[in-house]
Formats: C-alpha cells, sequence, structure tokens
C-alpha cells in the first residue's frame, strides 16, 4: 500500500494536533508535531536568558539542542537533551515567546531540515504553520484548517479546565490572536495557506467530523 505525506497547517488552537494525531493512528503513520520542536528551543532559550531577537546565540544553542520526538502509551513525549519537556513546552511563558523565536529565517532552515529528515522514507502526518508551502511542499494531502477566534479560545479555555486549571476566555483569545499576527506577518515562510491546500472550517464540526473529512482526502491521495 502507497504511504504518503499529509501536511496540516492553520492557525493557533486550530485543533491540528488532536486530529493529526487521529489520522496518524488510523492510518498508522508517525505523527510529528513541528510546533513542538519550536517550543524546546524556546524553552531552552528562556533556561539559558537567551534574547529572543539574538539568532546568532539562538542558531548556536539550537546545534547544541538534540529534540527527540516520542511516541509512546499515553500519547506523545518531547524531549530535550534526554529530559521530558513534554509539560513545560506547553506553559504559558514559553507560549507567550515561541513566535518571536520562530522568526528568525536560520533557525526555521534548521528545524526544517530537521522536520524533513524525520519524515523522510515513510507515512507521515505533520502539523505546523508551513508544512504544506515550504517542510513538505510535495504532500500529497495538504490540509488548512480554520476556526473563528473564538471558538478557538473556547475550546482551548474547555481543554485546560480538564486539565484542572482556569485560564480567562479573553486572554486565551487575545494570546491566539498576538500569535497569529506574529506567525502570518514573519517574512520567513509566514502562516499562510498553501494553493493546493484543501482548507476545513472547523468551527462547527466536532473532532471526528474533521478526522473524517482528511481521512477522505487521504483515501482520494492513495
Ligand atoms: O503548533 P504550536 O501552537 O505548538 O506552535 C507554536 C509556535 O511555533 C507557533 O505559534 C509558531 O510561532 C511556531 N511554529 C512555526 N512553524 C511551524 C510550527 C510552529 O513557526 N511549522
Amino acid at each position: 500500500e502507497k504511504q504518503i505525506k499529509v501536511a496540516i497547517d492553520g492557525p493557533a488552537a486550530a485543533g491540528k494536533s488532536t486530529v493529526a494525531k487521529i489520522v496518524a493512528r488510523e492510518l498508522s503513520y508517525i505523527y510529528i508535531d513541528t510546533g513542538a520542536m519550536y517550543r524546546a528551543l524556546t524553552l531552552k532559550a528562556l533556561e539559558e536568558n537567551i534574547q529572543l531577537d539574538d539568532e546568532r546565540r539562538l542558531a548556536n544553542l539550537l546545534v547544541h539542542t538534540e529534540i527527540d520526538l516520542i511516541q509512546g502509551e499515553e500519547g506523545q513525549k518531547v524531549l530535550v537533551n534526554g529530559d521530558d519537556v513534554t509539560r513545560e513546552i506547553r506553559s504559558l511563558e514559553v507560549t507567550n515567546h515561541v513566535s518571536h523565536i520562530a522568526k528568525h529565517p536560520g533557525i526555521r532552515k534548521e528545524l526544517v531540515k530537521r522536520q524533513q529528515n524525520l519524515a523522510a522514507k515513510r507515512g507521515v502526518v505533520m502539523d505546523g504553520r508551513d508544512i504544506g508551502t515550504h517542510v513538505l511542499p510535495n504532500a500529497e494531502v495538504k490540509i488548512f484548517l480554520l476556526a473563528t477566534v473564538e471558538e478557538r479560545a473556547k475550546r482551548r479555555y474547555e481543554e485546560n479546565i480538564k486539565k484542572g486549571f482556569t485560564t480567562s476566555l479573553d486572554d486565551l483569545k487575545k494570546e491566539i490572536e498576538q500569535r497569529d499576527l506574529i506567525d502570518s506577518k514573519r517574512e520567513a515562510s509566514p502562516l499562510i495557506k498553501a494553493a493546493d491546500a484543501v482548507e476545513i472550517d472547523t468551527t462547527a464540526l466536532s473532532i471526528s467530523e474533521v478526522a473524517d473529512l482528511i481521512l477522505r482526502e487521504v483515501a482520494k491521495a492513495k
């Protein structure tokens, strides 16, 4: 059976990783969360007090930062130089700084290379901001997931409540809007829908409905 590459892009909190994991499981493909890689470098940079605009020091830090995405029984784990940082990379601190680090062309170039290596030679579902446009331009299936910012903030809010902490809905909305703005306006591979991507507005759809729509595109492409 033919193994293909599935690229899933879209703005923050559009449900990319949730559906990407389901699609990968259904197809027995690997799932690669590229945002986790930008987050891992951001965590390191914050720990080492590196200025977010100091691209040279960030690039040097990245050379010494091994990032592993491990698929385990209880989901994906993210390791930085062997340390489990799965939880830390989701902190508000990292979330509020990551887009500034993701602006730098040199950082993107190195991470894109690592992402392409991870995806080589097998079926893969990869999510991010520039997968269809830059990382896997030849992906057989390209999806662009959308939802209104109100809906995305609401989903994140409910997710947080399930995890046991309360955040303000309004703060979440602001954080999402701010990150989308920086990601869309940057010069190096900004967040944009690839010309050949299928756009899915998930505002009124359930997770399984979105996953089914993507699986239908995969079936067509195989
Ligand atoms: O997907 P996630 O929200 O975890 O991504 C965190 C941040 O990493 C994004 O807001 C963006 O700044 C950056 N990113 C990126 N390109 C990707 C994936 C993530 O610039 N392919």
